[in-house]
């Protein structure tokens, strides 16, 4: 019984509230997802390893039970993703005799692969995070090493969003990917993406995966890294947000519960954000949570393993924190 008012209703003028799902969530927060939020996003399952293992064999059967549920509660479903450097299996790189593989046979492979996912979900998922994280991090290398790009070159971001668009011409099409915030990376994103745009290549959207924590980045380096993105006349989601108690480099172990003074600092965090996005929402058309409340969340084992977190805006019994409160009273 929910007595607070819905996440997806207050913010319905301004863009669709999702969560990241697993087969697990779906069934311990039903009633929360169902109540607060119009969106998911598959935490793993749509992952390469996840569905395909093996060069014959697809594995759907975790991928369907989220499109089911997604279906079941009217609630929209972003696709997550095709093209990683991580999750996905070595036989893709491969020939049968171990040695890499051909730039034409992986080019055919992940072809294939793209419009059998795609395909399959054409009337479920109405928008793909395509390529993610393919940028470097640091330095002056726009694009990070991976086994793409040294058997493919940079051409197999390309051709990804080409083979997604031939699949399903009406899917959104995105770039995704973390740090998008930060000076140096906004710049190489931005770069990426114009140059993909010049060349006529089908893309929608830029993905700000946004794992973001009480500190960092800056709301003024939000809203820079909103403009640029904007600026190329594309629509943005956040895909991946959440607000972690800890500082990148924090590897602090000692907090077994959560201060009150953290759930303060939280709050204030969520309300400035918050108040950004909305004045963003002619071209912010997603925020998706990477999680739905802190009884589950990834950051419990990254970046240290074991260490408790409390990302999101309900808390481990699916309460409504004071982040929670804030950004309803000030919507
Ligand atoms: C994470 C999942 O949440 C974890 O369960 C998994 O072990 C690793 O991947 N960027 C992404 C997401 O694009 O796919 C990642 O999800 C988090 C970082």
């Amino acid at each position: 019984d929910f007595t607070e008012p819905a996440l997806k209703t207050v913010f319905a003028e301004d863009f669709k509230i999702g969560a990241a799902v697993n087969p697990l969530t779906i069934q311990s927060q039903e009633h929360l997802l169902a109540y607060h939020f119009n969106s998911i996003t598959a935490e793993n399952e749509m992952k390469f390893e996840s569905l395909h293992p093996l060069e014959d064999t697809y594995n759907f059967r975790a991928a369907d039970q989220l499109v089911a549920f997604a279906r079941e509660h009217h609630m929209a479903m972003r696709g997550h993703t095709l093209i990683w450097h991580n999750q996905t299996t070595d036989w893709l790189f491969e020939d049968k005799g171990g040695g890499p593989v051909s730039k034409e046979i992986l080019l055919a492979r992940v072809k294939s692969h793209i419009q059998t996912v795609v395909g399959r979900y054409k009337e479920e998922i109405y928008a793909w995070d395509v390529v993610n994280e393919v940028i470097a991090d640091e330095g002056e290398e726009l694009l990070r090493q991976s086994k793409w790009l040294d058997i493919v070159g940079p051409d197999f971001i390309a051709k990804a969003f080409e083979f997604a668009h031939e699949a399903d011409p009406k899917a959104l099409l995105f770039y995704n990917d973390y740090n998008e915030s930060h000076p140096l990376k906004r710049d190489k994103i931005y770069k990426l993406v114009k140059s993909l745009l010049e060349q006529g290549v089908p893309i929608h959207g830029v993905g700000l995966q946004a794992h973001w924590n009480l500190y960092d980045p800056s709301l003024d380096d939000i809203r820079t890294a909103i403009e640029k993105y904007a600026s190329l006349g594309l629509q943005l989601q956040l895909t991946e947000l959440d607000v972690s108690m800890f500082r990148f480099d924090d590897k602090r172990m000692d907090l077994k519960a959560v201060p009150a003074e953290l759930l303060e600092l939280q709050a204030d965090r969520y309300e400035a954000m918050f108040a950004l996005l909305r004045e963003y929402r002619d071209v912010i058309s997603s925020v998706t949570f990477w999680g739905a409340a802190d009884d589950y969340t990834w950051l419990d084992d990254f970046p240290v393993r074991g260490r408790k977190n409390w990302p999101f805006l309900f808390d481990e019994g699916h309460k409504p924190k004071p982040a929670f409160h804030r950004i309803i009273t000030s919507a």
